[in-house]
């Protein structure tokens, strides 16, 4: 097969390969993208329920996780979100601030990517789909690939093949397979922004809530110390329950702090002084029940599970400070102990992945082979729900795109 010749080899035609390509493409670099899926940017288009969360506009790098929590500051100050949003407004991309900051497309995701191909394709960068790459060499100054399309000389070659989430929209560890070939650390790799499994007596509990949701705060518990964000340790964010198990934002947002083995504290009415509450509503309404008083606080038929789960629905007249205390710990700090996560069927990220030691926070070049580059979701930088993620995908394949 022939062999051709390009300045940079992209490896992922996610959001931060397409982004690096747009980048390098118009500062000139003649770019070349490689991806095996059938179609580029497929989790762009899964991704914020189809309308993919594009940024945060207070993406900072306390929104990321890391074992070296200083690496994302450099590229995140450079491409900020407001900088992404210029972009999108000036392709006319309609969007909406779904939650504080968050923004989301209006109305579909196939949008946002159709922004990042134009792009592309004004940058003149070429892509091929459904290319398997078999080997990939250092040769000179240069790099060799080896792949089902034949032979690429490459400047550089930058790997952005993403994390292990949704094995069946294309992703691979090959990412980490390349670090490793080139003396590279990988630190552990977890599924993450991920809903929560029960055990089977616990599933059996709430079979029946299934699409209830309610606000809650969740924090988890190892070895009776709390972990969670902020100095309450805790995120306060809906809770949806599922036919398996605990999911919405709160779950998915803790998901990233729990560990098999750890438990969930749960507090269902976050905000309320529930002991003062209960007993005020004692002395107003003491003859109307407790399954009542929360059906206003909570959606009702977690009120009705709640006073089954604890086999007791008196008139408020009947709680004692005791019963009311008692309530409030299993209202106010349930405590759960998940059998699992539903693992990377179902996660959005990846925790953990290639050690940001050996690379450059400034261009993401690997230290003693500069023509190798990572960014994305495949290092160890993993961000909070909620718009971050793509936002590290943006500022890492800009800050890598620039300097190729
Ligand atoms: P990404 O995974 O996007 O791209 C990697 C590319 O590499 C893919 O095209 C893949 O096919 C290709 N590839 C993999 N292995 C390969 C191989 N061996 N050879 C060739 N190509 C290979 N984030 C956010 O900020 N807001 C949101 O709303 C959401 N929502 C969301 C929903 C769901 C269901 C998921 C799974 C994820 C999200 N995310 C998110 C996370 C976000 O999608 C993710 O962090 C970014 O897509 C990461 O971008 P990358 O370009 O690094 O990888």
């Amino acid at each position: 097969m022939p062999s051709s010749r390009f300045d940079v080899v992209i490896v992922g035609a996610g959001a931060a390969g397409l982004m690096c390509a747009l980048t390098a493409g118009h500062a000139g670099r003649r770019v070349l993208v490689l991806d095996h899926a059938n179609k580029p940017g497929k989790k762009i288009l899964m991704s914020g329920g189809g309308r993919c969360n594009f940024t945060n506009l207070a993406s900072g790098p306390a929104n990321f996780f890391s074992a070296n929590p200083h690496f994302c500051i450099s590229a995140l100050k450079r491409y900020r979100p407001e900088h992404f949003v210029e972009l999108v407004e000036r392709h006319g991309l309609d969007y909406v601030e779904k939650a504080p900051g968050q923004l989301f497309c209006a109305h579909s995701a196939k949008a946002l990517l159709d922004v990042l191909l134009t792009e592309c394709e004004w940058a003149g960068v070429e892509l091929r789909l459904k290319t398997s790459i078999e080997r990939i060499e250092a040769a000179g100054e240069g790099m060799r690939l080896a792949t089902s399309m034949g032979r690429i000389e490459a400047g550089a070659v930058v790997i952005a093949t993403g994390g292990l989430s949704i094995p069946t929209m294309g992703a691979t560890g090959f990412g980490y397979d390349v670090a490793r070939q080139f003396g590279l650390g990988v630190t552990a790799t977890r599924p993450a922004l991920v809903p929560f499994t029960l055990t089977s007596q616990w599933k059996a509990r709430v079979a029946d809530l299934a699409g209830v949701s309610c606000d809650v705060a969740v924090s988890a518990v190892r070895g009776g110390q709390r972990l969670g964000p902020g100095r309450e340790r805790r995120y306060r964010e809906p809770m949806l329950f599922t036919h398996r198990g605990l999911s919405g934002p709160g779950m998915l947002q803790i998901s990233s702090y729990w560990q098999p083995g750890d438990e969930l504290e749960i507090d269902l009415l976050p905000g309320l002084d529930l002991p003062a509450a209960l007993a005020e509503a004692r002395r107003t309404t003491p003859r109307r029940q407790l399954s009542t008083w929360l059906g206003e606080n909570l959606p009702r038929r977690l009120a009705q599970a709640l006073v089954e789960w604890h086999g007791e629905d008196p008139v408020l007249a009947e709680l004692s400070n005791a019963r009311i205390e008692a309530w409030q710990q299993r209202l106010g700090r349930w405590c759960l102990k998940p059998a699992g996560t539903e693992g990377w069927r179902t996660a959005e990220v990846t925790l953990g992945g290639v050690d940001t030691a050996p690379i450059s926070s400034k261009d993401f070049s690997v230290e003693g082979v500069p023509q190798l580059r990572f960014i994305g979701e495949v290092l160890d930088v993993t961000g909070e729900l909620g718009g971050h993620n793509f936002q590290w995908a943006w500022a890492s394949g800009v800050a890598c795109g620039l300097a190729l």
